[in-house]
């Protein structure tokens, strides 16, 4: 029991990695609330059937747990799912980001409505929950925030403009929050998982290098994620955080962060035919091999 008392959020927590994260909390003793908008797979409609049968999963285990519909993607939303939890539980200790979209297009084909809904969804939904949070982490000096990115972002992916950009905004959000957060005792970490989920199903496979990620992908169960999500919405975590962490089927990795790794300098200062000239024997050298998720992790996951 090691989240024994402690209230949690979980957004997206109907379907997919949010609701093993949500069984799983509950397991170990947190009062969760399930948030899930319900939204088909195109993203209409909405439906409270995901977030209630997680409940009463929950429930009928002997954990407590209750259901709340808002989506993210306002700020609304955001207090509204928190205020869900301080009304029925009385605080709110734990919020995991998770609630996610994908509208993948071509950059040359992306419409403003997909840029808006992806965005909206994952980069501004996490600030918003966040920040109706936030002041109550802040008051109590005791909090847990868990984000999720993608490979997507921190690698790279095709198709994916409005994600990758979403995604890597979130690990801004959380370095940011540590930072701001760090001295009451509250916590901000990143998981970029890998995880066989209805959102993977409706990546486009018509390439084959497509095709091959979406087979990888398939054995992997989102089962795996949540160890690591309780993991740091624990006591036990205290001192992780504004950390990227991936799960991949067994394997747990601890990604790197962005810094310089060589520098150049001439005693004169840069002039553009001086740049062409000394580039090629020196940064050229140190550059990022231009690639995708897929292609960087190309070996079977351990499952
Ligand atoms: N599955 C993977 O391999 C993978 C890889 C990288 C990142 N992720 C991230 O993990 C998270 C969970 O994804 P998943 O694969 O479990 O997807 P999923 O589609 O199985 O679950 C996502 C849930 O979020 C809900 N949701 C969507 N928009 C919402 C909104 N505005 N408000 C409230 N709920 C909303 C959906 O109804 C759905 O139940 C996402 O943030 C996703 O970007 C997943």
């Amino acid at each position: 029991m090691m989240l024994k008392g402690k209230i949690a959020v979980v957004t997206g927590a109907g379907r997919g990695i949010g609701r093993e994260i949500a069984l799983l909390m509950a397991r170990h003793g947190a009062q969760v609330v399930v948030n899930d908008y319900g939204g088909s797979a195109a993203g209409s409609g909405a439906e409270s059937a995901p977030a209630d049968e997680v409940v009463s999963e929950i429930t009928k285990a002997g954990g407590k747990a209750t259901a709340n519909y808002d989506s993210v993607a306002s700020m609304a939303g955001g207090q509204a799912i928190i205020k869900k939890a301080v009304d029925t539980f009385g605080r709110v200790d734990i919020v995991v980001n998770n609630a996610g979209i994908l509208r993948d297009r071509m950059i040359f084909n992306m419409t403003e409505e997909e840029w808006d809904a992806v965005i909206n969804t994952h980069l501004k939904g996490s600030f918003a929950v966040t920040r109706a949070a936030a002041p109550l982490m802040r008051e109590q000096k005791w909090g847990r925030i868990i984000n999720m990115t993608s490979t997507s972002g921190l690698i790279g992916n095709v198709g994916q403009a409005n994600y990758a950009a979403a995604k890597l905004g979130i690990f801004g959000l959380t370095k940011a929050t540590a930072l701001d957060m760090g001295r009451y005792n509250v916590t901000a970490n990143c998981i970029s998982p890998f995880a066989w989920t209805r959102m993977i199903g409706t990546i486009p496979t018509s390439t084959e290098a497509q095709q091959a990620r979406v087979e990888k992908i398939k054995k992997m169960s989102p089962a795996h994620i949540a160890p690591l999500a309780a993991f740091l919405a624990s006591d036990a975590a205290q001192n992780v955080s504004g950390q990227i962490f991936g799960v991949r089927g067994k394997e747990i990795m601890l990604f790197g962060h962005h810094r310089p790794v060589t520098r150049i300098h001439h005693a004169e200062g840069w002039t553009v035919e001086r740049l062409a000239e000394i580039f090629p024997g020196t940064l050229q050298h140190h550059l990022v091999p231009l690639e995708t998720s897929g292609q960087y992790f190309n070996y079977d996951p351990l499952v």
